[in-house]
């Protein structure tokens, strides 16, 4: 089979387990989740920080964001383009700041305030699979691959999943982007 077909393959597969998750279990697990970030004197080291504003069944790391503007760290998140395949932004999130739904029905700031890739400490990646080696499977539009290959190569880029959604090993391209580290509510992979 084809590394495309495979991967969509793949993309079916999870996807149907993970939307099978219960409201409770996205909680537990991802409270579980954001506890281990807390340990990590990397994200305590870190000022510029990019996750995401949770989608159907991802993991929920914006139980975190309170935690992080407490600490004064600047909190990002991702902004696709209207027009571009690809191409999307980190904008800042501030506390109160409005939001509203983008054409995915992804959650954006209204007011976008963008910060350069090059900017970033650290990245909070969702994604559809990871596996061993920390290699990342989207959901197909090839949006972290692009933004992340724009970031210093210092900047530390930790995937967040469920155990589920862990697999052996991940079908591979050269511009697929691995991450440093994948948390699951197991611990750091
Ligand atoms: N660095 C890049 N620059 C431009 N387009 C990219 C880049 N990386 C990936 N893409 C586009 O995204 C598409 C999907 O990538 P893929 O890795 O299958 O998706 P995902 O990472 O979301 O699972 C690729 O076929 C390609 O067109
Ligand atoms: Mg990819």
């Amino acid at each position: 089979m084809e590394i495309v077909q495979k991967k969509q393959e793949l993309r079916k597969q999870i996807l149907q387990k993970r939307n099978c998750l219960f409201a409770e279990d996205i909680s537990l697990k991802s409270a579980r989740i954001v506890d281990y970030l807390k340990q990590m004197p990397i994200l305590a080291k870190a000022q510029m920080i990019m996750a995401y504003l949770p989608f159907a069944s991802e993991v929920d790391v914006a139980i975190l964001f309170p935690y992080l503007w407490q600490q004064g760290k600047t909190v990002l998140v991702p902004v696709c383009d209207n027009e571009k395949k690809s191409v999307m932004y980190a904008c800042r999130y501030q506390q109160g700041d409005r939001l509203q739904k983008d054409h995915y029905g992804i959650w954006e700031p209204v007011n976008k305030k963008v910060v350069l890739p090059v900017d970033i400490d650290f990245i909070l990646v969702p994604g559809v699979a990871f596996d061993k080696k920390y290699h990342r499977l989207g959901y197909g539009g090839g949006y972290y691959d692009l933004f992340l290959s724009q970031t210093r190569k210092e900047t530390q880029k930790i995937g967040l999943a469920y155990a589920m959604q862990i697999t052996e090993e991940l079908p591979v391209r050269c511009e697929d982007i691995a991450m440093d580290g994948v948390i699951t509510e197991d611990g750091l992979l």
